[in-house]
């Protein structure tokens, strides 16, 4: 069997009231068409192609690199979407799997059924049905026993079959040589003036043609055309990611609460407090506690580390590191074992060493920390000049006296000191104490002094 996908996704998704085609808004870690792609990829797929109206550059631009796009212009329904589609496939091709580009929660075991049974019934089409309480505004499928024997949509449904309450998802199997005849038969006599891609169902049947059906979840054939239904649609892809991570041993406090896109990977063992979410490509290590309220994105977070009320972006952290609350890491913040980030900390392309401790209240950008260091609170290494970003090179066993300014760059040496409120603007020797302070001045009686000033003053 030579298989391909054709994803009809030229519509214009109006209600979206967005610029950005439908199928590129983005749920749970991935645009609707890559969720439906991601379904299709298990299948034994030869070729894909996705059928695009406006925006075809922009959604060509985010396609793995076998699928390809063609343009549907103008849109004259879904049976003219198919056949613009079939028209872009080779001729190496017997079985065409037609799904619609926004249906997200489409799973491969489903796709996979459909398939199968197609295959196994030798088939000439194969529907994907689900039954809704309220069928209302769907094709109904018209059914012989197990063969399906039309599809009738809302608009041109008499009272009978407005009942039937099993509907069409859009989801097909085809032979190929069997739709592209019927897909020439196709006519637009309809109340929309369309070509309807369900019309080749009916002759199909007229021509004696085995028609199968294949009957699913309700849930699985939403589709999503607001930004009402994209959030319905993120609330059930939620529960399946938190679900699945739950089963594997991860530990949620309440999984509705926890956003973790697709391609998130988080070990067994780790917990996951409310308020979390985990983006990009974001790792969660064995034994880390997250959150509650931290956001990550493309960050590594390392078995055994607690990260707490915090922002995380491009960052490794740990393992065993300690995180929060209120820190904000930022691209290329790399925190080794035992090291600490702590209360409104922000860190940006700077190594931590082993067991160093930056607890609180400083910026440290561009730096190199070696390990076991302490940095005092409000230490800020002034990494920029208003022209260049400068280096900070600070060695072991260092203790940053608080409130120093380290002026880059400087590099101080292993077993240093600086004096707290220091501006460090030449490097310290190991072992050194570097102080940069005026001696304190004392004037005695001020007080007093100007208690009487202010009383001769009448005030
Ligand atoms: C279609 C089915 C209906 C089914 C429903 C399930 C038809 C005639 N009806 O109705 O039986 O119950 O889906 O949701 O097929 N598209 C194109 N080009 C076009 C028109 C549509 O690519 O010219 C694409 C759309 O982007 C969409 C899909 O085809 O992804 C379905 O089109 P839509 O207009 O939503 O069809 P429905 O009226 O919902
Ligand atoms: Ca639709």
């Amino acid at each position: 069997m030579h298989l391909a996908v054709i994803v009809l996704a030229a519509g214009k998704g109006t209600r979206m009231k967005s610029d950005l085609p439908k199928v590129l808004h983005r749920v749970a870690g991935r645009s609707l068409l890559e969720w439906v792609l991601a379904a299709a990829a298990p299948l034994d797929v030869e070729e894909t192609v996705v059928v695009v109206g406006h925006g075809a550059d922009t959604v060509a631009a985010v396609l793995p690199s076998n699928a390809v796009t063609v343009v549907q212009e103008p849109q004259l329904g879904t049976g003219d979407a198919a056949r613009v589609g079939l028209g872009a496939c080779s001729d190496a091709i017997d079985t065409v799997l037609i799904i619609p580009g926004d249906m997200p929660l489409l799973e491969a075991d489903t796709l996979a059924a459909v398939v199968d049974a197609h295959r196994d019934k030798g088939a000439a089409a194969t529907v994907l049905t689900v039954k809704m309480d309220d069928p209302t505004g769907y094709g109904r499928v018209e059914r012989r026993w197990d063969q399906v024997t039309a599809i009738v949509e809302q608009r041109d449904a008499d009272e009978r079959q407005q009942a039937i309450d099993e509907v069409n998802t859009s989801v097909y199997a085809f032979d190929a040589a069997f739709l592209s005849d019927a897909l020439g038969r196709l006519g637009s006599d309809n109340s929309q003036g369309e070509y309807y891609l369900t019309d080749v169902i009916g002759i199909l049947s007229g021509q004696s043609r085995p028609v199968a059906a294949v009957t699913t979840e309700a849930v699985e054939g939403t589709g999503v055309n607001s930004h009402v239904q994209l959030a319905a649609v993120a609330e059930v892809l939620r529960h399946r990611t938190n679900d699945e991570l739950m089963t594997s041993g991860v530990s949620m406090v309440d999984p509705s609460r926890v956003y973790i896109d697709a391609g998130v990977e988080v070990a067994p063992g780790a917990m996951i407090y409310p308020g979390v979410h985990l983006e990009g490509a974001t790792t969660v290590g064995a034994g880390a506690e997250v959150g509650p309220d931290v956001h990550a994105r493309d960050t590594v977070i390392g078995p055994g580390s607690t990260v707490r009320y915090s922002v995380l972006d491009g960052a490794t952290i740990g393992p065993d590191a300690t995180v929060g609350p209120f820190t904000y890491l930022r691209p290329g913040a790399d925190l080794a074992d035992r090291s600490k980030a702590g209360a409104f900390v922000e860190i940006k392309k700077s190594r931590v060493g082993t067991g160093s401790k930056v607890p609180h209240l400083s910026y440290i950008g561009d730096a190199t920390i070696g390990e076991d260091t302490n940095i005092g609170a409000a230490t800020v290494t002034v990494n920029y000049d208003g022209y260049d970003k400068h280096p900070t090179v600070i060695g072991d066993r260092v203790r940053i006296g608080s409130d120093t300014m380290l002026v880059a760059p400087v590099t101080v040496g292993d077993d240093a000191y600086t004096g707290a409120g220091s501006v460090i603007t030449h490097d310290v020797s190991p072992g050194a104490l570097a102080i940069e302070r005026s001696h304190q001045k004392e004037i005695p009686g001020y007080a007093e002094r100007r208690k009487h000033r202010a009383s001769e003053d009448g005030k």
